[in-house]
């Protein structure tokens, strides 16, 4: 499996072989990918109690993570009552409780970008990082942060060393039987453990700072750190609450940064049809000639950025383009053939996305095709946000994020590609190779839309950068 765009490699084997599903034995252990919606559905939705674990990758699980990160427990008792926590933090009225936040963080943004549109993809970095951090930490990033690259450089090495194939001894786990002296790929392991905890808990220590100053804001983790020291909230190590206070940091910043840049790569590969329907949309709402900037007030009445949203999600799934592999926990069956315990299964998400008999003209972004009864239900339709009990515990403070930035970024901002430099948008990197997390991951000029336009955030945004200190 190549190291960078493995998704083309999967794919590519999906269809020649033409099936709902293949195999791949790597190393002693037993990988199936589910090639379309069909077989995910009945697999990792209808089997969810079965099919919700997750592998035991020694590298990244045992090495990196000491088993702390969330998105790598095995569906047992530890991981059920972290995602209760999750869920009472990050659903339903709770999620909702951090919208002025994005909404500041939206504002800030556009004001960014009206004054320094070659920079954009700076202002789609700092508002996913901003806003994550200043739901979860009560801080928000107005620049550059010594605090932010160290938690953005840990879990690119995360997800660098997650794309499978990439350690011998995932593959071959028996090699753990050599002696710890000979395992060499244990010293990068440790000291990126070590890197990683030390990168969470500078805003631990942040937090604890803030606290005795009488400065720290209510936010997730006051609440999460309150919740589990009381008896129903887990028994939950130190180390443990780190990995989940950054785990979600991680989980929830580079993954709407990407989402954010996918939309900038859509508009300027087609600016001629679905944004002008998206615009006489918001049009409508917030007028033709920029009376107001859109609000959360108008999710109702703005069905077509949700049709958007998911087309996003679709078009180019952004976590893994080989989906967050599941672990099979007991012996099952299906249509004649036997899995074990054990057998890795995630879903070919790439191939179900660019797949015709999946999606008419699939390679097209087109939100049309998400104007049916299911676009108010966020997860439907497509595999962005994973699948079954594993699906991810943030979607929903990731939609209002990104209905937020999609719809003042669209009524607000024109997006052009560059003829001499033409965005390859099936290759957008979504982890920045080592020291380059800074760079455009592609070149697009971003023009605001006009005069009336560029008025509006200069009167509606000024606020947002001097707020929340
Ligand atoms: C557009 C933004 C996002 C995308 C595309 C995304 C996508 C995903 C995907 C694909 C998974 C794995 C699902 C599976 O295994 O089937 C996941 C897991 C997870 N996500 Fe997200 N996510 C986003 C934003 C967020 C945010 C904002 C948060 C929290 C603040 C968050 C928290 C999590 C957590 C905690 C998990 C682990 C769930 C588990 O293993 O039980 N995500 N996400």
């Amino acid at each position: 499996m190549p190291k960078e765009f493995h998704g083309d490699k999967a794919k590519e084997w999906a269809d020649q072989l033409g099936s709902e599903m293949m195999y791949l034995n790597l190393g002693g252990v037993d990988w199936v990918f589910l090639n379309s919606s069909r077989v995910v559905e009945d697999l990792l939705e209808k089997r969810s109690s079965i099919y919700s674990s997750r592998p035991a990758f020694v590298m990244v699980g045992e090495i990196i993570s000491r088993m702390k990160r969330l998105v790598l427990q095995p569906y047992g008792t530890e991981w059920k009552n972290l995602r209760r926590v999750m869920h009472i933090l990050l659903t339903g009225s709770s999620a909702d409780s951090y919208r002025p936040l994005e909404d500041l963080e939206s504002k800030q943004a556009m004001w960014e970008i009206l004054h320094r549109p070659e920079e954009w993809h700076l202002s789609t970095i700092r508002f996913a990082a901003s806003f994550t951090i200043a739901m979860i930490y009560g801080v928000r990033q107005k620049g550059h942060s010594e605090l932010f690259q160290k938690v953005s450089d840990a879990q690119d090495e995360f997800l660098r060393n997650n794309v499978p194939g990439t350690w011998l001894v995932d593959d071959y786990p028996q090699l753990q039987k050599l002696p710890r002296s000979l395992q060499w790929w244990r010293p990068y392991g440790d000291k990126l453990f070590e890197f990683t905890r030390d990168a969470f808990k500078g805003y631990y220590d942040l937090m604890v700072e803030n606290t005795k100053k009488g400065v720290q804001k209510d936010c997730f983790a006051t609440k999460f750190y309150a919740e589990t020291e009381s008896k129903k909230g887990g028994d939950f190590d130190f180390d443990q609450k780190l990995f989940t206070t950054g785990g979600l940091i991680e989980a929830g910043s580079d993954t709407t940064k990407n989402q954010l840049n996918m939309l900038v790569a859509a508009m300027a590969a087609d600016p001629n049809t679905w944004i002008k329907k998206a615009r006489a949309e918001l049009d409508s709402v917030c007028g033709a000639n920029a009376e107001r900037l859109p609000t959360f007030d108008d999710w109702e009445k703005l069905p077509y950025i949700q049709a958007i949203m998911k087309e996003s999600m679709r078009w180019r799934p952004n976590v893994n383009p080989t989906g967050f592999p599941h672990a099979l926990i007991r012996d099952d069956e299906y249509e004649g053939y036997r899995f074990p315990a054990g057998t890795v299964v995630t879903i070919n998400n790439w191939a179900i996305s660019l797949n015709p008999e999946e999606y008419e003209n699939p390679t097209k972004f087109d939100p049309d095709r998400f104007l049916n009864e299911d676009i108010w239900n966020a997860t439907k339709g497509h595999y962005g946000y994973g699948a079954g009990r594993r699906t991810c515990a943030g979607f929903k403070v990731a939609q209002n994020s990104m209905f937020i930035f999609f719809s003042r970024f669209i009524y607000c901002f024109d997006v052009f590609e560059d003829p001499n430099d033409r965005i390859d948008t099936y290759h957008i990197p979504l982890t920045p190779p080592p020291g380059k997390a800074n760079d455009p991951p592609f070149t697009a000029k971003v023009r605001v839309r006009s005069e009336a336009h560029k008025q509006l955030i200069l009167s509606s945004c000024a606020e947002a950068l001097e707020a929340y200190d």
